[in-house]
């Protein structure tokens, strides 16, 4: 049995945190600080417990940040007036729409809204396609990360093979556009999903497996080779023995031991997609002051 390396998310994001506060005085000398509005549309409980998390860490860090909460029931058209009226807005530097957003709202044409310039989240298309040139502006949080952590803890990428288990904007589509740009990964990598026959033929000639299917506790140890890295981006709310519990998408208990290294939920990349939304937000700051 080999030793499995817990890597943490808390320990990385930390390392983060200590590189911007010479960013963020900075910017504060020139009388700029970095704000962040978050906008909220409904009473999804896992939405507002990430925007309250969110949040929280820009007030910890002297950072401006400010939640609108929108009811249920709101117009896409009001969303729309209220994103354009943050567009406007300097004391923002980054707007997020948390998703996912009720079902009579248009993602898309919301996500088209939000100026560029402002798009923390990296989900904009233009920011998705300079992402995809390997010219990258704000690159999506999750993926940006995943890849701190890969960086901080020294796991190898450069010619190995990645094989990411989802295919959503939001993570698994640019963590493997990531992992495959010669600056970033120069990987080798496999995108696989719900509709992939067969899935452990790909996962067991991983190196690195990107878990991020949303499902819980599924990669177990015969999903994965000897020796291989797993990045666990699930967040998954489960019954045990009468508990509420949140798990990922690794079955911990099986892996350990197999896998060289894993991230844990909670703790591992939760924390890491905050860390690059302070960035990113630090980032906007300092490309509107140039
Ligand atoms: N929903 C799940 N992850 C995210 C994220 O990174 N940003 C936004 N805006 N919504 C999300």
């Amino acid at each position: 049995m080999a030793d499995t390396v817990i890597l943490s998310g808390i320990e990385a994001s930390n390392a983060l945190y200590d590189s911007l506060h010479a960013r963020i005085g900075a910017l504060k000398e020139k009388g700029v600080t970095p704000g962040l509005a978050a906008i909220l549309v409904g009473e999804n409980p896992a939405s507002q417990i990430y925007v309250r998390n969110k949040t929280k860490k820009f007030d910890s860090l002297g950072l401006k940040s400010d939640i609108y909460r929108l009811p249920e029931d709101t117009k896409e058209e009001e969303l729309l007036e209220l994103i354009n009226k943050i567009n406007n807005d300097d004391l923002f530097h980054g707007i997020l729409v948390q998703l996912p957003l009720p079902k009579h709202i248009d993602s898309q044409k919301v996500i088209h809204a939000i100026s560029p310039s402002k798009d923390v989240d990296g989900f904009h298309p233009e920011n998705a396609g300079l992402v995809s040139i390997g010219n990258p502006r704000f690159i999506p949080c999750t993926p940006k990360g995943i890849m701190y952590v890969l960086k901080h803890f020294n796991v190898p990428i450069n010619g190995k093979h990645v094989v990411v288990v989802g295919r959503s904007n939001i993570v698994g589509r640019p963590v493997s556009v990531l992992s495959s740009l010669k600056s970033m990964g120069n990987a080798t990598v496999t995108i696989c999903h719900s509709g992939t026959p067969d899935l452990k033929e790909f996962t067991t000639q991983a190196d690195i497996v990107v878990a991020a299917m949303g499902s819980p506790e599924f990669l177990d140890a015969s999903f994965i080779k000897d020796g291989a890295c797993l990045i666990d981006v699930g967040i998954n709310r489960i019954e045990r023995d009468g508990k509420s519990v949140i798990v990922g998408d690794v079955n911990e208990a099986s892996v350990t031991g197999k896998a060289s290294a894993l991230t844990p939920v909670p703790k591992g990349i939760g924390p890491m997609t905050i860390a690059m939304l302070v960035e990113n937000t630090v980032l906007s700051a300092e490309l509107s002051t140039n």
